[in-house]
């Protein structure tokens, strides 16, 4: 049995994401997650809410809570939804516990302590009326390039120039609009990355299996001059893990924060040190998931990601475990994606463009928009989502072709033979069947250890729609008539696939899956590595009873109504 420690990039606290954000990262987690427990092995599945940093200050402000108090119900709005698509995370974690602050502070220790840490004088825009420093891109003013008046100090977004907070003409603070600012002077601590180029080079020149999508970002980043700059780590907010060297204070650093990068991903650790400790599991439950003097070294790290999130991935992240000097587990595999755009343009969170997590689950269920974006997945360019698609996608894949054949078989053998599997000795159209999907099986088990999305979803619809050929051309309605014994042996076998198909299938649409087995009275959801012996698990006289309706269609009209409810922006 392997232990597969799998971890999905983390959702920022301040909103709810949408569909593009859902397939770039904790659905695709999901699907490897539910398919390696089905093959049997042991898995770890972290996430949480990554809740510090300056945007989860603004956001509740304007909901007018605190920030405790608004992270606390955000992180079970999310918690909510991550439950209502059937994301199987061992562990959803917040990036704001007393284990991420304990943790992070020990990291930041342990890289001061290996001279990996330096302290920088800087100037700093200070907001007198707002008490705070601000962030370049909470500076508003007109841009000096084209006029524009809403500039933000480090861009332009009006002519694309890149700016300083200094060069604006009338800076005001995008927080409260008051103009009374003033440059102070503050210090900060920086993770001095360029000395770790070497290190982080070799170990990405190791990774030959990586996607090119992962590497050729991290390459960019690591060879590109200056793209592995030292970063600053700490930030002048209230909000966030204090900085401590380990859990001593830190001189100089007094109110200050770690910066919200450097501690998200430590979360991933510290989610599983919280996942131990919500189940009264001691130290060494967690560690031997994540140290590799503890049990770890067996263990394959994997993390899904969309491509923005992949050098923070491939060199932050990788520079703090490094920079430590102790054996903390490191990456093995890094799967990314590409974003999904919608409908002619892009999801956008910020302009409140596209259909959000809640929106899709409040007019479908969630294995209809698991099976859409999972089998469109942008893995190897960007993809769309447009409603005709996903209209197309669902109505032939999931009504007519898996819903129609488990209605199908299940409806005839109630009306010829009753409620349990019939006697029937399978013949060659069976045994061509079985030859047919075997290797189909094989190839759907090689793509998904693969991580290959698409691919796996393209070989799964090709076993379902392999079953109702088989059917058709079977036609046990018609066999009735001339050899009862036959039909017999073709509704056996067609309800064995109905089980066969759960258990192939639940990785994508797990409600289905629960209802496929359900119906055919059965828990057995054994991988098949014997093709035959998997359509022969349910024995004549076995119980089953007809299911509802899994897959409905989508109706012209409804989806121009939602094509046009979800035209325009989220309130
Ligand atoms: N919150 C970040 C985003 O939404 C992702 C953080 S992933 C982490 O892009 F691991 F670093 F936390
Ligand atoms: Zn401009």
């Amino acid at each position: 049995m392997a232990r597969i420690l799998i971890t999905s990039a983390l959702p920022y606290i301040n909103g709810i994401k949408h569909l593009g954000n859902l397939v770039g990262s904790q659905l695709p987690a999901d699907l490897y997650a539910r398919f390696q427990r089905g093959r049997g092995n042991e898995v770890m599945f972290i996430c949480a809410t990554d809740e510090h940093g300056t945007p989860a200050e603004l956001a509740a402000a304007k909901a007018g809570k605190p920030v405790a108090e608004y992270c606390a119900e955000m992180h079970e709005v999310q918690a909510g939804l991550a439950a209502g698509y059937r994301l199987s995370f061992d562990h959803f974690g917040r990036s704001s516990s007393q284990r991420n602050h304990a943790l992070t502070q020990h990291f930041a220790g342990r890289l001061a302590d290996a001279g990996l840490i330096s302290e920088v004088s800087e100037k700093q825009v200070y907001s007198n009326a707002d008490g705070r420093f601000l962030p370049d891109r909470y500076i508003e003013g007109t841009c000096p390039n084209c006029g524009y008046d809403k500039a933000r100090g480090d861009q332009c977004e009006n002519c694309t120039k890149q700016l300083d907070p200094t060069d604006l003409i009338n800076p005001r603070s995008a927080i409260s609009g008051s103009t009374d600012l003033e440059v102070r002077e503050t210090k900060h601590l920086f993770l001095r990355q360029s000395a770790m180029r070497d290190e982080l080079n070799t170990w990405i020149d190791s990774k030959t299996d990586w996607p090119i999508l992962t590497t050729s970002i991290a390459k960019k980043w690591l060879n590109d001059g200056d793209g592995l700059q030292d970063r600053g780590i700490t930030r002048d907010l209230d909000w966030g893990i204090p900085v401590k060297k380990g859990d001593q204070d830190w001189p100089g650093m007094e109110g200050k924060v770690f910066y919200v990068w450097f501690d998200a991903p430590i979360e991933y650790i510290a989610a599983t040190a919280e996942w131990a400790d919500a189940n009264g599991l001691d130290e060494d439950a967690w560690l031997r998931w994540w140290r590799t003097d503890k049990g770890a070294d067996d263990v394959r790290y994997v993390e899904f990601m969309g491509k923005d999130n992949v050098p923070f991935h491939t060199l932050s992240f990788p520079s703090t475990i490094l920079g430590s000097g102790e054996p903390w587990k490191l990456v093995d595999y890094i799967k990314s994606f590409n974003y999904l755009n919608y409908d002619g343009g892009q999801f956008s969170t910020s302009q409140g463009r596209g259909v959000f997590m809640d929106q899709a689950l409040s007019i479908l269920p969630a294995d209809y928009w698991r099976w859409w974006l999972l089998s469109h997945a942008p893995e190897s360019s960007d993809s769309e989502f447009t409603w005709e698609n996903f209209q197309a996608s669902v109505n032939k894949d999931l009504a007519d072709v898996l819903g129609n054949f488990v209605s199908r078989i299940t409806k005839f053998c109630r009306s010829k033979f009753g409620e349990a599997v019939p006697e029937g000795t399978y013949g060659a159209a069976e045994e061509a069947l079985i030859a047919e999907i075997t290797p189909r099986i094989r190839a759907y088990e090689a793509n998904m250890e693969a991580m290959e999305v698409r691919k796996s979803a393209t070989e799964l619809r090709a076993i379902w729609v392999a079953g109702n050929e088989y059917l058709q051309s079977a036609a046990p309605w018609s066999t009735f008539k001339e050899d009862p014994a036959k039909a017999a042996a073709q509704v056996r076998l067609g309800l064995n696939l109905i089980r066969l198909y759960a258990v192939l299938s639940a990785p994508f649409i797990p409600d289905a899956s629960a209802v496929m087995l359900e119906a055919m009275k059965t828990d057995d959801t054994a991988w098949p590595d014997d093709v035959a012996a998997a359509l022969d698990v349910l024995k004549p006289g076995h119980a089953f009873t007809v299911p509802e309706v899994m897959f409905r269609k989508i109706a012209d009209e409804e989806r121009a109504d939602w094509q046009q409810k979800f035209a325009g922006v989220r309130a």
